[in-house]
This record gives C-alpha cells, structure tokens and sequence, in this order.
C-alpha cells in the first residue's frame, strides 16, 4: 500500500471541503501513476484512520470520485482506479513530476516582439522612478468618487443597471460628457458622436482595427507615443514618420507621404505632442484638416492631457473645427484622475461611432457601469472641475521647482525647454553622455530610468527622454535632484576617466 497518510495532506483551515480535498488528491495520485489502473483504495474505515478524518468523509470522497469516473466500485470486492480513463493512456504523463505552474504551452501562438516592454521592477519604497508623466495618486480625489460610488449602490433603482447593457457606455456619462466636452473643448457633439471607453489607450486601438487593411500606412511623427506606433502596428498598418519641430507635426511632410503612399490616417497628441510637450499649432491644426479633406484620411487626435495647461488657455482640439468628420478624438478620465480609473471615450461621427461599438463587444462587453454613473455625477456636480483647478496649482508649483532645480544644479548635463503644460519635461542629455551609463549609475542612486529607448522608436538619436514632475512633491522633487546630481558626477567622472585612459 502507496504512503496515503504522506501522499494526502489536508489543510484543515483551508477553504476547500476535505472530502474535495481528499478526492482531488487521489485524482493527481491516478493521473500521474501512483495510483495505477485497478489499483484497490484502502476501505473507508482504514482511510478514515489513516488521515485522522471521519469515515463519512472518506465516503464522501470516494462517491465524488466515482461519480466523476476516475472510481469504480464493485459490490463485495471495494473501490478501484477506472482502468478506462483514457488520460491513463497518456504515456507522456507517466513519470512526470506533479506541475503546479506551467511556463509554457502545449501548443504554438502567435507572438510579436514589438509587444515586449521592459516595465519597472518593483523595488523597495527607497526608490524613486524617472515617470513619463503621471499624476500624484495622492492627490485623487478617491473620497469623493466613493462617496458617490457608495450613494448611487444604495439606491433601489440601480440593480437596474447590474445586467448586460449597451456597449456604448453608460448613458448618462454619455449625456454629461456631451455637454463636458461641447463646453470646455469647443466641441459640437451629440450622443450619438461618443461612446465611453475604458481609456484612451482602448479607443485608439478600436480606431485602428476598423481603419487599416494591409499595406495601408499611418502618419506618426519622428518622436512619437510609442504605444500609438505599436497599436498602429497590431492593425497591421505601416508606419511612416515625419519631423516634429517647434511648432509640432511639419504638415509639408504629411503631404509629402500622401502624395506617395496611401495614408489612411495622421496620429497626433495635437495639445502636448508626446513625448516633446510641444503643442501643434492653431494654422497647422488648420492645414491638417484641410489635407484630411483632400486625402481623406482620419486624424487620430489623443488629446491625453487637455487639462494640464500651465502658461494659457488651450488650443481647441483640432475636433472642433472638424466640419466633415475627418477627427476621431480620444480622450479619457485616466490622467486627470487617477489612471486605476478606466473611464474615456471616443468622439467620432456616427458611423464610425456605432462600428467601434459593435467591435467593443468582442474584446470587452461593456464598461464598468456602476463606475461610469458614478463618475456622471462627479461631473455633473462639478467635482472633476474643482479637481482639475486643485492639481493645476500643484502641478504648476512642482514643475517650477522641478525645472529650476534642473536649470540651477544640472544644466551641464541637461538642456529642456520649460513646458507649457502636461506632466513631464523633455529632457536632452548632453552628447557626450549615454543614457545607458546614465541608467546604470542611477541604479546606484536608487534612481529608476526605465525604457529610456521607447522615446526614440524611429533611432534618430536625440538623446532625450521624459521627466515626469507632477507626482513628486516638493521633498521629494528635491530628492530626486539630489539622486540625479549625484548621478550625472559619477557619470561625468567616469566619462573623463575614460577620456584619460
Ligand atoms: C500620450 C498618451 N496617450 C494615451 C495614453 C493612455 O491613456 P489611458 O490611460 O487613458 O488609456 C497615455 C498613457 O500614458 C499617453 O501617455
């Protein structure tokens, strides 16, 4: 007789019944041998004793088991392994230890390394990031969104909206963006122009499956969002890049590609292009849709950080003066709030409003409900605009100190221009440095640099990266100059060393 009392562990505290826990340990013990074909298990009694259960216990388990097929029991002679299990014909499994996790299939899947991304390890607390641009957590207004949260579940009429529901998003979030966007972007939009996303990240990737077939190509810039390039690539679109400078995407160059090649569509981050924080402008946001009328190309707008403007009013997104339904604008909740909340939305014309809703289905059935009511209210009761003023004055007194500290202490080493807005600075790092050694030397500082590459998908070699400012408080922006500083002396050390040698 096999060791049962060794083989079978029960955990008496464990969530599982133990008879489960007996039944589905024998069936690991049949699968893998130990219990071969027409082997005889012990008598309930002698079992029962054995594991210290009650005998019922054992029963239990055994008539689990042999409801289920892998038992069999013969009046008079006792219960047996089922020596037709046709997982027993598997030689392959004969011999294997027991695997719990699995690394690999057992079968081949389409992958592309373009997916890959190196994201931060999780280090102790002492570290410090080099963030694209992220808000304070902090600073999310969490109370208020579970306050209402809360209120709107205690009302009897919501089990109403706990069923299956449109993929368009909730209704009233809907309705009250309309208004939202009509009056703070200069939009002219009704509900059947929007459908609630789960962030700005899942409209342009509905946009870009239903936009491009083989061979068609998408407009980025030299510098672009690299998420924008890899979603663009999933939908099997070509990119082609063209210069960014100081007043944002050269439109001479989008002309140029569409005299050659068939553009289907242009992406720009029209507010703060991403990554250089430069803002497209008013005559070329002009040029752009005329050349989209032309062409008859979508302009993909990702208008992700709107609400961050430092210097002036903004620019109205190039989705305002759309007048043949040339702009798909994404937007979303994610940046101004907290990104944990995957609420944003999709403004296009009708038609193309109702195919991504009916695409949405097959990857998400629909939005979190409860969530998109609640941020209804958030808005409606003028929570997201007290909010927005709230950070704005944080983040203009961080990005202040963030960039004087980096004019005062590193100029040296770095150059930037002062953002006008957004979240994170772009950063050039003197020539006769690499981002590489840079990186490595921050490690020791506790300092993360993480995916510096991604702001160079096109290898143009700028060496510049974002330096995100807004989720660092005063202390802590310190801090991070301190680390840096440190940095860039061993960097710079190191660098005449080398020069020496
Ligand atoms: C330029 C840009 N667009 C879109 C997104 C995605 O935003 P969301 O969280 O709304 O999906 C990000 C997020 O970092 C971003 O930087």
């Amino acid at each position: 007789m096999i060791p049962y009392k060794t083989l079978i562990n029960i955990n008496r505290g464990g969530r599982q019944a133990i008879y489960i826990q007996i039944a589905n340990r024998l069936i690991e013990l049949i699968k893998y041998r130990k219990l071969p074909p027409n082997t005889k298990l012990p008598g309930s009694r002698i079992l029962s004793e054995l594991l210290g259960v009650h005998r019922k216990t054992v029963v239990a388990a055994y008539e689990e088991l042999t409801i289920q097929g892998w038992l069999i029991s013969l009046p008079q002679k006792g219960t047996f392994v089922n020596a037709h299990l046709p997982i027993l014909k598997q030689a392959s499994l004969v011999g294997e230890s027991i695997r719990k996790n699995l690394t690999s299939s057992g079968f081949e899947f389409k992958r592309n390394v373009s997916l890959d991304r190196k994201f931060p390890q999780t280090c102790e607390d002492t570290y410090m990031y080099v963030n694209d641009g992220i808000s304070d957590g902090r600073l999310a207004p969490i109370n208020d969104i579970a306050l209402i949260y809360r209120n709107l579940v205690s009302k009897k009429h919501i089990t109403a909206h706990l069923a299956y529901g449109t993929t368009y998003g909730n209704q009233t979030l809907r309705e009250e963006l309309v208004t939202y966007l009509n009056e703070t972007r200069g939009l002219n939009i009704g509900i059947d122009n929007i459908m609630i996303t789960r962030g700005s990240q899942m409209g342009m990737f509905l946009a870009a499956q239903l936009l491009f077939e083989d061979n068609d190509y998408v407009v980025v810039g030299h510098t672009n969002y690299s998420s924008a390039d890899t979603t663009f690539e999933i939908a099997r679109a070509k990119v082609l890049r063209v210069r960014v400078d100081k007043r944002g995407l050269v439109i001479d160059d989008i002309r140029k590609c569409c005299e050659t090649h068939n553009v289907k569509a242009v992406f720009t981050t029209s507010h703060h292009h991403h990554p250089t924080t430069v803002t497209l402008s008013a005559d070329r946001r002009l040029e752009l849709l005329n050349l989209a009328k032309t062409y008859k190309f979508a302009i993909v707008e990702d208008d992700y950080d709107y609400d961050f403007h430092y210097n002036h009013a903004p620019i109205l997104p190039l989705a305002s003066h759309d007048l043949n339904g040339h702009v798909i604008y994404v937007g979303s909740i994610c940046k101004t709030v907290a990104p944990v909340y995957r609420v944003g939305y999709l403004v296009a014309s009708k038609s193309f409003v109702d195919e991504c809703a009916k695409l949405r289905r097959f990857v998400d059935r629909q939005g979190d409900a409860l969530l998109e009511l609640t941020f209804a209210k958030f808005i409606k009761a003028g929570y997201l605009d007290r909010h927005i003023k709230k950070v704005l004055k944080v983040y203009i007194a961080r990005r202040d100190l963030f960039c004087s500290l980096l004019e005062t202490e590193l100029s040296d080493f770095f150059s930037f221009e002062l953002p006008k807005g957004g979240m994170a600075v772009w950063v050039t790092l003197n020539k006769a440095y690499s981002w590489e050694t840079v990186t490595q030397e921050a490690l020791k500082q506790k300092l993360l640099i993480v995916e510096w590459q991604r702001y160079d998908m096109a290898n143009i070699n700028h060496n510049a990266i974002r330096m995100g400012f807004a989720a660092y408080d005063e202390t802590e922006i310190h801090e991070f100059m301190k680390r840096l500083k440190k940095t860039m002396i061993e960097v710079s050390r190191l660098n005449g060393a080398l020069a020496k040698g």
